[in-house]
């Protein structure tokens, strides 16, 4: 059946183990709460390779708010119960406690993504992005997956592990994933489970405006569907917009003159009460 580890020697051990029988893993890393969309990553995982390690952690160095971090749901038993439902035995779960992980020492270590760490989430939530890389980048070391797999949900996050994996010469290929939605469009996410009925009745309008938004692009200028998207939640009643911008993929720099030679996506967060949603689509 479906093995836990809560110790990484251990996970290690077992790992040597199927490495030497030429096993290929996969890896997903979550802060638990799963839902749809991670499993959405395990599904892609198990297609490609013999065993999927996910990882269950919440991350005390990438939060910036205190609250955020101690009202992180922590579900482990119903998680693992919902991993059992789609492969019990090719998932392996490492859910770790912060000692063994950090071993006492809960400093992030700095990064540069080559600026990425700059933009949008990086301005908005500082040493977010140093939290990410730091355990990213010690959960790789450990499991040494061939793959791992990350959701386009958090599109700059994608974009920075893939920077640190190419900067740190880290032999695993990431691999990004569409986003998986609510039949209403709202993207999954484990912070909707804490919206008030009234604001996630309201939500599904962040994922409706994206589309709109995609839509003006075609004929108008970035500018223009920016004011437009600004335009539509001024006199939102329950969403507050923190920001809205279309982005070259690979700076994820604010556009300024629109190109055909570049692939561009827009990118939102939201506050629907004190809690704060994110979402992006891909334009052209
Ligand atoms: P978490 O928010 O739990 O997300 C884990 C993975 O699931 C991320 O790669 C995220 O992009 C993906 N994901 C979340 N919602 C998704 C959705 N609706 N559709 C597709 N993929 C989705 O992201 C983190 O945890 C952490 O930062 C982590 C990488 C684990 C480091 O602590």
């Amino acid at each position: 059946g479906l093995k836990i580890y809560h110790k990484k020697l251990e996970l290690i051990q077992y790992i040597n183990v199927l490495k030497s029988e030429f096993k290929t893993i996969g890896f997903v890393p979550t802060m638990g709460a799963l839902h749809q969309g991670h499993l959405s990553l395990v599904n892609f995982g198990l297609e490609d390779n013999d065993y999927v390690v996910v990882s269950i952690f919440v991350n005390p160095t990438q939060f910036n708010n205190n609250e955020d971090l101690e009202k992180y749901p922590r579900t482990l038993d119903r998680d693992v119960n919902l991993l059992k439902t789609v492969s019990g035995n090719k998932i392996i779960v490492y859910a770790p406690s912060v000692e063994d992980i950090y071993e006492g020492n809960t400093v992030s270590q700095s990064f540069t993504f080559d600026g990425l760490e700059h933009e949008m989430e990086g301005a908005f939530r500082p040493g977010h992005f140093n939290g990410v890389g730091t355990i990213v980048k010690r959960l790789l070391e450990i499991v040494r997956p061939d793959y791992a797999y990350f959701g386009q949900k958090d599109f700059q996050q994608l974009q920075i592990v893939k920077k640190l994996v190419e900067l740190h010469k880290i032999p695993t290929e990431i691999i990004g994933c569409p986003i998986f939605r609510a039949s209403d469009g709202l993207a999954m996410s484990s912070r909707n489970e804490r919206l008030k009925p009234e604001y996630r009745a309201a939500a599904p309008f962040i994922y409706k405006t994206l589309k709109t938004a995609k839509e003006k692009f075609g004929t108008k200028s970035a500018k223009a569907v920016t004011e437009w998207v600004a335009k539509q939640f001024k006199n939102h009643g329950l969403l507050k917009l923190e920001y809205f911008l279309i982005a070259d993929v690979k700076t994820l720099k604010p556009v300024k003159r629109k190109s055909t030679k570049k692939t561009y996506r827009a990118f939102i967060a939201v506050y629907a009460d004190d809690i704060r949603l994110i979402d992006n689509i891909a334009l052209n």
